[in-house]
Formats: structure tokens, sequence, C-alpha cells
């Protein structure tokens, strides 16, 4: 399954009448399986979630632990990236050099890795 139109796909189901941004994610995971997420905005605006966040909690309720790969699609002029506190979700299942491809609608991609999104991140190492 190419993980940019599963992400495109499920992009419309996006719930996003604050921002009028919907965004959609795509993760396969080390069985093979894709998850899928669409961000899901709330009238309280500090509840909304992203896309990413709703693919890893897909995942992972399917008793899954390991990302392997990542595409996420939105109606932006350039690329969109994973914010802030996604790219610390994706370091918690993800290897460093686990690929992020990143795409708009029009077409446009590129590819980084979770390593490269958040570079001297938090990780399990601090607390041993
Ligand atoms: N958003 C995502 O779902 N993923 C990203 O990578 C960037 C931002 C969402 C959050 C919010 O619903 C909307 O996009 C505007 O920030």
């Amino acid at each position: 399954m190419d993980l940019i139109e599963a992400a495109k796909a499920v992009r419309e189901n996006a719930h996003a009448p604050y921002s009028d941004f919907k965004v959609g994610a795509a993760i396969r995971a080390a069985s093979g399986r894709v998850y899928l997420g669409v961000n899901v905005e709330n009238v309280a605006y500090p509840e909304g979630t992203c896309a990413e966040a709703g693919a890893i909690a897909a995942m992972v309720a399917a008793g899954e632990t390991e990302i392997r790969e990542v595409a996420v699609i939105a109606g932006s002029p350039m690329p969109v990236t994973p914010c802030g506190g996604c790219r610390q979700k994706l370091k918690e299942f993800g290897a460093a050099e686990v690929q992020v491809h990143m795409a708009t609608m029009d077409g446009k991609v590129e590819v980084t890795t979770i390593g490269d999104l958040l570079p001297g991140g938090f990780s399990r190492d601090y607390m041993s």
C-alpha cells in the first residue's frame, strides 16, 4: 500500500472545522500493517489532536509498537512537518533512521527521518 495515498484518502475524514486545515497520517508498522490517523479538533481548542497522534494511537491499540515508515499530508503550500509534540511521539516508537514522507495535496513530497526531526530529543536513556 502506498503510504502517501493512504494518508491522502484518510485526510478526507479529518475533523478540522476551526483551522480548516485537514491533515492525514499513515504509519507502516513492523507487521507491515498500515495505521491511519487524522487531526480531530475540538471547540475547546487545546483538546484537539494531530493526525500523527491518531495513527500512533491506532497502531498501539492494535498491539504494535514499532514504526517502520510514516507519511503525512495536508493542503499546505509546502510539505507539512510534524509538530514538536508529534516528533516526540514518533520517536517513542520509531528508530532514528525511520523515514517520514511529507506531502502536499498537489504532489510535492519531502522525505526526512525521525532522527532529523528531533535532534537531541529526550529518550529513555536519560532515565537509566
Ligand atoms: N496538525 C496535524 O494534525 N499534524 C501536523 O503535522 C501539523 C498540524 C493539525 C493540528 C490542527 O488540527 C491543525 O493541523 C492546524 O494546526
